[in-house]
Parts: C-alpha cells; sequence; structure tokens
C-alpha cells in the first residue's frame, strides 16, 4: 500500500465561499487508460486528474504490461501501447486499488494471458470478483485460482449472453472491455450504466467498436476485429462536485462548482432540495447555497440512477446539521459505514443498525451487517484527532472538520490523496484554513 505519513491540520467553524473547478472523473479516467491498451495506436486523454494516486497506479500497472506514456502532464495522457510485453504486474501494485482487473481483456486480447494479482481497494465490504471471473469464462477464458493471483487464458474469445446477479460497475466494465474485440456479439443484461461507464462506452465507440445501451439496462457490444487510437476528454467527477456541495451547506456557505454535471448528479440535486438547502444551473457548472434551517431526509443508496453509494459519507456530515431525525439505508457496500465511530470522537449523533431502513431491494436485509444509519441533527461538532478509513470517508472527515470550530488533524491521507486532486488547494480556495503537516 502506497503511504505518505504527513497529515492534514484543519482549522474549522468558518463556512465555504468561492468557486472551484471539480477534476476528471477518477472513475472513468483509469478506465480509459485501461481501454486504450486495446490499440497499438496512441490514444489522447485530456481532463485527466493525473496527480491522484489512483492514476499514478494505473500508469504503473500499464507500464510493467509494455505501455508507454508518452505525455503525463498539465491533466493529459498520451499512451500508447505497441507492444505488450509482459502478462503481469506486481502484487504492490494489485493491492492498492481495484483497477488492475480490468487488464484482463486486453491481455486477453492481445497475449492471450493474464496473471491477476488478487485485487485490493477501501475496506467498505468483501468486494470479490467473482462476476468478472463468471463473465470472462463465459466470453471463453479459462480461469484458475491461485493464493495470491488469478491466472485467465484465451485462444479466442467469442460474444457471450451474461446476466450480471448485480449491476456490478467493475464486472460491466470489465466486459466491455474484453467482449469489443471478442467474436460475434455479447449481450450484458442487468448491467451497471454509471455516467462514468458511458464515458468508457463513448471513448470505445471513438475507437471503432460498436456498442448499445438498451432502455431495460441490457448493453449490446458487437465484437469488431481491431480497434484505432482516438482523443478522449474525461467527464467531470461527479462524487467530488458532490463532496464539495456537501461542505458548502453543511457550513452554511455558498460556492459555485465549475464543470459540475447536472445530468450526471439528478438525485443528489434533488436531495439537496429536499433538505432545505438550493442550488442554481450554470452554463458551465452548478452553484450550491444554505438557505435557512435544514430538514431531515431519508436517503436509500443505489446504483445509478439513484443517489449513489459513494456520496453517502460526505452527505451523512451534512445530515448532522439537519434539524431533526434522518435516515440513510446503504444497499451497495455491506460495510460503509466503518467511518462513523471517528465521527461520534467529533460528536456526531449518528446510530447504526443491520435492519433495512428503508424499501429498496436489499442484498443485506436479514444479515448482521449495520447497513442503516440514523443521524440526529444538528449536532455541534467538536475538533479531535481523526483518522480515515478509505477516500469518499476521508473527504467526510474533512467536511467534519471544516464544521467544527478549532483544529482538527486528520490522519491517513493517502487515501484522500488517491482519489481527490490538490484537495488542499481547492479548499483554501473556498478559505478553509488547512495545511498538510
Ligand atoms: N460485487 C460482487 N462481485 C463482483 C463485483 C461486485 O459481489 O464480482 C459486489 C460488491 O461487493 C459491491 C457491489 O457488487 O457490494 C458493487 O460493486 P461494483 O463492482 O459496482 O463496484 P466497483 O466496480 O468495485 C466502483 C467504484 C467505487 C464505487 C462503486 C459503486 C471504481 C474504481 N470504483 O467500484 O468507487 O463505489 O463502483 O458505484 O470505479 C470510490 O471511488 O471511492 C469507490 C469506492
Amino acid at each position: 500500500m502506497r503511504k505518505n505519513t504527513s497529515k492534514f491540520l484543519l482549522k474549522g467553524g468558518k463556512p465555504l465561499h468561492g468557486s472551484i473547478k471539480i477534476s476528471g472523473a477518477k472513475n472513468a479516467a483509469s478506465k480509459l487508460i485501461i481501454a486504450s491498451m486495446l490499440t497499438d495506436q496512441p490514444v489522447h486523454i485530456t481532463n485527466c486528474p493525473i496527480g491522484i494516486g489512483e492514476i499514478i497506479t494505473t500508469r504503473e500497472i500499464c507500464e510493467a504490461l509494455g505501455t508507454k506514456f508518452k505525455k503525463y502532464s498539465n491533466n493529459e495522457v498520451i499512451v500508447q501501447t505497441k507492444n505488450v510485453h509482459s502478462n503481469s504486474f506486481s502484487a504492490s501494485l494489485g493491492i492498492i486499488n481495484r483497477i488492475g482487473v480490468l487488464t484482463v481483456g486486453p491481455l486477453l486480447q492481445r497475449v492471450g494471458e493474464a496473471k491477476i494479482p488478487r485485487p485490493g481497494g477501501d475496506k467498505i465490504g468483501a468486494r470479490p470478483i467473482d462476476f468478472h471471473l463468471s463473465a470472462l469464462e463465459q466470453l471463453g477464458a479459462k480461469v484458475k485460482e491461485y493464493k495470491d493471483f488469478y491466472l485467465l487464458k484465451a485462444t479466442k474469445l467469442k460474444g457471450a449472453n451474461i446476466s450480471l446477479p448485480f449491476p456490478s460497475v467493475g464486472a460491466t466494465e470489465n466486459i466491455l472491455i474484453t467482449a469489443c474485440l471478442a467474436e460475434g456479439k455479447t449481450f450484458i443484461h442487468n448491467a451497471a450504466i454509471e455516467p462514468e461507464i458511458m464515458d468508457i462506452i463513448r471513448m470505445l465507440q471513438k475507437m471503432g467498436a460498436i456498442i448499445d445501451v438498451m432502455t431495460d439496462r441490457t448493453i449490446v457490444i458487437t465484437g469488431v476485429e481491431k480497434l484505432k487510437g482516438a482523443n478522449h476528454n474525461v467527464l467531470p467527477d461527479r462524487l467530488e462536485a458532490a463532496s464539495f456541495a456537501c461542505a458548502a451547506i453543511a457550513s452554511k456557505g455558498d460556492i459555485t462548482i465549475y464543470d459540475a454535471s447536472q445530468s450526471d448528479m439528478i438525485s443528489f440535486l434533488n436531495s439537496i432540495r429536499l433538505i432545505g438547502a438550493d442550488y442554481e444551473i450554470l452554463d458551465n457548472g452548478i452553484r450550491f447555497f444554505y438557505k435557512g434551517k435544514l430538514k431531515p431526509i431519508c436517503i436509500e443508496t443505489d446504483v445509478h440512477p439513484g443517489f449513489m453509494t459513494d456520496w453517502q459519507p460526505p452527505f451523512v456530515i451534512l445530515l448532522t446539521q439537519v434539524d431533526g431525525v434522518s435516515m440513510i439505508h446503504e444497499t451497495v457496500y455491506e460495510n460503509r459505514f466503518g467511518y462513523v465511530s471517528e465521527l461520534k470522537k467529533m460528536g456526531a449523533d449518528i446510530e447504526l443498525y443491520d435492519t433495512c431502513l428503508g424499501s429498496l431491494p436489499c442484498r443485506y436485509k436479514n444479515t448482521n451487517y449495520l447497513h442503516s444509519a440514523v443521524i440526529k441533527g444538528p449536532t455541534t461538532l467538536k475538533p479531535a484527532n481523526i483518522h480515515v478509513p478509505d477516500i469518499r470517508a476521508g473527504f467526510s472527515y474533512l467536511v467534519a472538520a471544516i464544521l467544527a470550530k478549532g483544529e482538527t488533524m486528520v490522519d491517513g491521507i493517502h487515501y484522500i490523496d488517491r482519489g481527490y486532486e490538490n484537495i488542499e488547494g481547492k479548499l483554501s480556495k473556498l478559505g478553509v484554513d488547512i495545511k498538510r503537516v
């Protein structure tokens, strides 16, 4: 795990004001770089958040396989994989996140073999890759599981009729990337259709792929023989936009987020208005603002177009400032409230339950997973020394620290650096007193 020992020292107590421009989406950019390996021609990707840990890791994985980064500056990358010279990358890269699993498709297509270390990633649930492996088998790969890695081989990949047990983002992406060059048609039933996936589809289409998205969340890929180079601009990061929006409203502030995209954030925007805050859609972004007492809400996280699970942690901090009792039912990950114990140290009034506090179908019904939360507010949060457990929780702790009058020390910030570009620069621009120490 790539760690750094620095911490954030943050003096809270002031509302956020001003404007920032958000970065390109981490959860699209890393996959676009991997998808570029399907061709031997150059692929030019702009609006790419090259400074974050996730993209740096993606670069290291791709370089280990043979990709050359001809440009890696000013949020632009030009990548080219003329030859794949290895079928594997180190376990120390594999454990950092889950990106490496997506190299299977390009490796099978180009050298017929992929040796993939067991993936790591944030501790927000078990996060198996059984859907990926089963789909790859259906596409014609032979999969062998070893203690520390998976070995996949294929002489020829053929289109298949795949039904996902749950609309997994990663599994949908893995099938998409693998099936573009498979022979015949591939159907992904119950596919995920997150905006980041649509962005990958847009780039693959520019590269020569044939992909249809049906109204019932079925994706149909018609295999082609060859893909070519392309230019692509990464879509804006809707998780980053939502995180800053929560910080602004919770602190009773008013900020403009340039590049925030209304169409990618519909359910988030509805929730903002339902709690009594507001937003204004501008030509080039969205303004979020506090306008008086906040009201409680019940939210259930879901796959797109529902309220996304990555918005949940910063929204929970916002709900600590609401007048009344709010509820969140987390249906995507079984263990996404691990960050709550540190918040309680800061005075948050949050109780967790294993019951489904909502009506959406939930895989964690009748289990012991604490996947529902009841948040009572408004609470005056107090400063504390807190430790970050994962990316989204990390930003939420920064939001909590922004609200707490006094000095909060946040450590474990390599998680925040994995997903947020120039976080202290952006927060300082909004008036936050934050230092990396
Ligand atoms: N799942 C399985 N088996 C599989 C794959 C998934 O059981 O083979 C389960 C997972 O355990 C989870 C659910 O399906 O309970 C959804 O997982 P999904 O595959 O959709 O998530 P992912 O692809 O691993 C991506 C993002 C996450 C984001 C989720 C959901 C990346 C690199 N990660 O993860 O983002 O929470 O989709 O939208 O794109 C983050 O950015 O902080 C982050 C965690």
